[in-house]
């Protein structure tokens, strides 16, 4: 499974439209019923309307009725070429930790190997209300 996860968040990067940082990012999430939904990060010339792409297929997802994740794969770039791994913001950190357990994986894509760590490792102390 990690692997296929690794191997669609690479393909998902694909599709970044990163006109103005350059830095491509492509995700892929697993749902607890076995579904992958990938997405990319989409950016916009106000900046701040830009979209992870963590948050891209995380959304994709639970608007298709998947709200339970197990995993999720990150890989980015510049110019899509991955020269060292690519960290989830703390803002996608706080939305993995929505629809994700603290035991869930974070895969995050080095040049030559996958680092793998816990949402928990990750974000510990997570908002919750
Ligand atoms: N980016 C992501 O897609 N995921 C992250 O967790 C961090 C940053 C994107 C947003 C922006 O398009 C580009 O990387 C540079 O910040």
């Amino acid at each position: 499974m990690k692997n296929e996860l690794v191997a669609k968040a690479r393909e998902a990067m694909k599709s970044a439209y990163a006109p103005y940082s350059h830095f491509h990012v492509g995700a892929a999430v697993l749902t607890e019923e076995g579904q992958i939904f990938t997405g990319c990060n989409i950016e916009n010339s106000s900046y701040g309307a830009t979209v992870c792409a963590e948050r891209t297929a995380i959304f994709k997802a639970v608007s298709e009725g998947h709200r339970r994740i197990s995993a999720i794969a990150i890989c980015g770039g510049p110019k899509g070429v991955v020269e060292s791994p690519a960290f989830p913001c703390g803002i996608c950190r706080q939305v993995m930790s929505e629809f994700g357990q603290a035991d869930m994986t974070v895969y995050v894509v080095d040049r030559d190997e996958v680092l793998e760590f816990t949402l928990g490792e990750l974000l510990p102390h997570a908002f919750e209300l």
